[in-house]
Order: structure tokens, then sequence, then C-alpha cells
């Protein structure tokens, strides 16, 4: 159960949103920002502080691949797999993280360190292959970057 405060916090979020389906992914966000992912106490949350019904949630939450409805690590990394990104060797940059962590791609690290997603294009396309993790875009991540790049996600607080 989300602390008074935050339920406080998000019903202030969805009366200030002209619709209640505008604030869901911050809703959402936050929920998952608590929970760590959004698990189905978070989705039951949702829907009473957005007035939606739990299905509906589910819809939205699986809408949106920042969302997360099965337990993720503590950072996730988004590696862009769309064209530009794909043109430019994101494919690659995806098998170096995978190398490196010892997992596939959709798999987190035995110490929940790291989760390694290929996602959508994340508007970075100017900037690939582009990288997403937590709210931070890098780019153009190339494959000899990625050992570098872990080194200092290991080293920031998630
Ligand atoms: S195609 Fe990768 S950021 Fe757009």
């Amino acid at each position: 159960m989300i602390p008074d405060t935050l339920k406080q916090e998000l019903n202030q979020r969805v009366a200030e949103a002209v619709t209640n389906r505008e604030a869901a992914v911050d809703v959402m966000k936050a929920l998952q920002r608590h929970y760590g992912w959004l698990t189905d106490e978070a989705v039951l949350e949702a829907a009473e502080i957005l007035r939606l019904s739990p299905l509906q949630v589910e819809e939205l939450a699986t809408f949106y691949e920042m969302i997360y409805r099965r337990p993720v690590g503590r950072q996730v990394i988004h590696v862009c797999d769309s064209i530009s990104c794909w043109s430019m060797g994101g494919e690659t940059l995806l098998d170096r993280f995978a190398a490196l962590l010892g997992i596939e791609p959709g798999a987190t690290t035995p110490d929940g360190a790291f989760t390694l997603l290929p996602c959508c294009c994340l508007g970075n396309c100017g900037n690939a292959p582009a990288v997403m993790v937590g709210e931070r875009q890098y780019g153009p991540v190339l494959p000899d970057d990625a050992e570098a790049l872990l080194a200092e996600l290991r080293n920031t607080p998630s």
C-alpha cells in the first residue's frame, strides 16, 4: 500500500488533469517507483486513483514500454531497436550489453542490478544507437562504449 502522502499527491495530479487518462502515465510511473514495478496491487491502486477499471489500467500499462508489469532490475537498460538505431548498429550494441551482463535481452541479472530490454524508438534518432536508463537518454552508444556505460551505471544510485 502506498503512503497517504503519495496518494494525496497523485489525487492532486488527477484533479489537475483534463482527463483521468491524461494523468495515467504519471500515476503508474509514481506507483512503479514506489514498488519497483507495477504490481497487481499497484494496478488496483492506480485504478482507484484514476477512477478507471483495473482492466483499463492494465490496457494502458501494457501500451507503455516504460511501465513494467513484472519485476525488473534496479536499473532498466532500454536499447532502441527501431530503424535508425538498428541501421547504426543497435543490434550489435544489444548483443554487447547482453554479453557483458551475461543475460539474454529481456532478462534481469542474478544480482537484480540490471534488466536489459530492446525497445521502440526513444525519440533520440539523431544520436543513434540510443539507450535510455531511467529518465536519462544516452547516444550515440557504440558497442565499445557499453562497458564504460555499465561501469557508470553501477556507480549511479538507482
Ligand atoms: S530509432 Fe532509435 S531513437 Fe529513434
